[in-house]
């Protein structure tokens, strides 16, 4: 509810907020803004076919238009679909269909303390009983999510993706892939995993893609634009399927939810946040505010994520209970110390359960600083590690949190109500 200007480091979202190029820029000075065969449509379906390998395209406004437009297509009452942390509004566009997400990440994700490389992988085993147990009619996809946000920005591998494809062959159900930060996936693919080192960026990223049929993506992260997104697949049935929906919901083919200039600048955005230097710096950035925490001994989920810290809220408030929203009242702590202001991962956004409307409680309880691109100096994460610093060594003294005042029936945590408990 804050208004920005009463924010001095906003770290909420790496969503939208980040600083366009100067190639982006002047990209979008040539938009061609025609209603229908736009030439910026159609340099943007060359440039996705070109990364990840997909004929088909529909441009929408932002991630979850994306998510509305195929799911619209896909998913039927009774149906579940399998993933590794399903992000919210995904989770959200599955169960306000009355369908269910089943969590099969792998258990090592709930342990922050533990440092393995691919944190954000789905659990093989899991995913297999998934599949076993509900017929494929009742699978309409598995959601694969690259890298995986809600697990603290962690990554999948190329193993774990092959390996996730190749049970999805075996049931006979599509994979689709969650892209928000595929290029942050992929520089962890060429940072971690053997044999990617000498790979670029590009021949990782399509790599990833040979295994998916179909993927949505919000293109204001790791496209680096403040506005779009795009579903795009293989098969020709399931774009004419979706297409009635873009129409309905985003707007024609050829535009969806965009402009022609919007078109341009992610065109750019995507080819050149497929660049290593690029990546490099901003991963850099959210591993040097990792090593300042480290400095003064506070829990966040180890490694640091691509593109955020995701402080593990019971470590570092352990005296405040679970019922008054432990990471929510980290944030309110770290806005009141220092004017910085991050976003709750935990009960909040976990919701309620949609059959008992229960309140989840999540294992981790999460406070996330997602890092915007190209937007803050290293001297800014010094600032907001030294705020935590300060809550941390007064912890003993926070005890209580907050309650629930209104909420919403469904993704409460965009506009829930509180009072302190
Ligand atoms: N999928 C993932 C993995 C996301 O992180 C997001 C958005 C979406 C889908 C939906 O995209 O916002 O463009 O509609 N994540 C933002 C965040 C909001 O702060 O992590 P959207």
């Amino acid at each position: 509810m804050l208004p920005s200007e009463h924010v001095f480091i906003d770290l909420i979202t790496d969503s939208g907020t980040g600083s366009m190029s100067d190639r982006q820029w002047s990209a979008m000075m040539l938009g061609d803004e025609s209603y229908a065969g736009a030439t910026s449509f159609y340099k943007l379906k060359e440039q996705v076919e070109k990364l990840f390998g997909f004929k088909y395209m529909l441009p929408t406004h932002q991630g979850r238009a994306a998510e509305n437009v195929l799911f619209s297509a896909l998913i039927k009452e009774g149906d579940v679909v399998p993933g590794n942390s399903h992000f919210d509004t995904t989770k959200g566009h599955i169960e306000y269909r009355r369908a269910h997400a089943i969590d099969c990440t792998i258990d090592e994700a709930n342990d922050t303390q533990l440092e393995i490389p691919f944190k954000g992988n789905v659990d093989v085993a899991k995913l297999e009983e998934v599949l076993k147990k509900y017929p494929k009619e009742k699978v309409p996809f598995v959601c694969l999510t690259v890298t995986n946000n809600t697990a603290g920005g962690q990554p999948v591998s190329m193993e774990n993706i092959e390996a996730t494809a190749k049970l999805c062959k075996k049931y006979n159900v599509p994979l689709l892939m969650d892209s928000a930060r595929f290029a942050e996936n992929a520089y962890f693919i060429k940072t971690r995993e053997t044999g990617y080192d000498k790979k670029s960026i590009k021949e990782i990223v399509r790599e990833m893609y040979k295994y998916a049929d179909m993927m949505t993506i919000s293109a204001k992260k790791d496209g680096v634009v403040n506005m779009g997104g795009f579903c795009a697949m293989h098969s020709e049935e399931l774009y004419g399927k979706a297409s009635m929906f873009n129409i309905m919901y985003e707007g024609f083919l050829t535009y969806g939810g965009m402009s022609g200039r919007d078109m341009n600048a992610l065109t750019v955005g995507l080819d050149e946040n497929t660049e290593y230097e690029q990546l490099d710096a901003r991963i850099r950035q959210v591993a040097y505010l990792g090593a300042k925490l480290d400095e003064y001994g506070i829990p966040y989920q180890r490694p640091a994520g691509g593109h955020a810290i995701f402080l593990d809220a019971k470590k570092v408030l352990p005296n405040v209970p679970k019922e008054e929203f432990v990471a929510q009242t980290l944030c309110a702590e770290l806005y009141l110390e220092s004017g910085v202001r991050g976003v709750e991962i935990g009960a909040l956004l976990a919701d309620r359960d949609p059959d008992t409307r229960e309140n989840r409680y999540p294992a981790l309880e999460l406070t996330r600083l997602a890092i915007p691109r190209r937007v803050y100096t290293d001297r800014h994460m010094d600032v907001v590690a030294a705020a935590l610093k300060n809550i941390y060594d007064r912890r003993d003294t926070i005890k209580h949190g907050f309650k629930i005042t209104k909420e919403a029936p469904i993704m409460r945590h965009f506009t829930v109500e509180l009072e302190k408990a």
